[in-house]
């Protein structure tokens, strides 16, 4: 049984506290922290930067994915590896050098992700693909948490897991936005091994530890 592994964004996190929740999630069995970076110009919102990644990275262990939703990435990458960044979510859209955006994370020995849009088809991964460790397919339209799981984004979540079979088995294959307890286990039996949740784990009020285990249940429930 393949093990699923859970995000949680602390996009969604009370940031007066936010020590304590990413601490809660990791005591309740995060697998890794996501952290979204949003510039107002690639995504309508503006979130945080580095120094936020810098606060994280003091406050746990665990690996910190970086979900860059900002317009010219290559720009900021040797920031956030400074930060404290263990690995790299880069969207395909807007980016004409895609290749050397995923070559140059690898060469500072980042684990690099690459993210699509709900409008964007898988076919897009296709060359890109032998060179990942994630791919991410987005299920809401970048740039807000809660927002509703777009469900036509199914099927091509189950071809990218046909693709990830064929081509580069190793390669994770992550959703993110509106994932809960009733979304999860679509994304899973569609081939999902990673999910990131933000309002669901950390705007829950039956508590962070709670919410992430009722997500893994319901996730776990569904991996066939
Ligand atoms: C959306 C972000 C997500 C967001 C998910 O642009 O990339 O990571 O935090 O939030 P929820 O889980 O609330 O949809
Ligand atoms: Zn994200």
């Amino acid at each position: 049984m393949t093990a699923i592994q859970l995000a949680p964004s602390i996009l969604a996190a009370d940031f007066s506290r936010l020590g304590e929740q990413v601490a809660q999630a990791e005591k309740a069995g995060a697998d890794r922290i996501h952290v979204d970076v949003m510039d107002g110009h690639f995504v309508p919102n503006i979130s945080f930067g580095a120094p936020i990644i810098e606060s994280v990275r003091r406050m746990t262990r665990l690996p910190l994915e970086t979900h860059l939703m900002i317009s010219d990435p290559d720009f900021f990458i040797d920031e956030f590896v400074q930060a404290g960044s263990d690995s790299f979510l880069v969207h395909w859209e807007g980016n004409n050098n895609l290749h050397r955006t995923v070559q140059r994370i690898k060469g500072l020995s980042k684990k690099v992700g690459v993210v699509i849009n709900p409008a964007t088809p898988a076919v897009v991964l296709e060359e890109i693909l032998p060179d990942l460790d994630t791919v991410l397919v987005m299920t809401v339209n970048p740039g807000f948490g809660h927002q509703h799981f777009v469900r036509t984004t199914l099927p091509k979540i189950r071809r990218v897991r046909q693709m990830i079979e064929q081509t580069n088995p190793q390669c994770e294959l992550e959703l993110d936005g509106g994932i809960d307890a009733d979304t999860a286990p679509l994304g899973v039996a569609a081939g999902a091994n990673v999910l990131v949740a933000g309002s669901a784990i950390f705007g829950d009020d039956a508590g962070v530890t709670a919410a992430m285990d009722r997500l893994r249940t319901a996730a776990e429930e569904a991996v066939n």
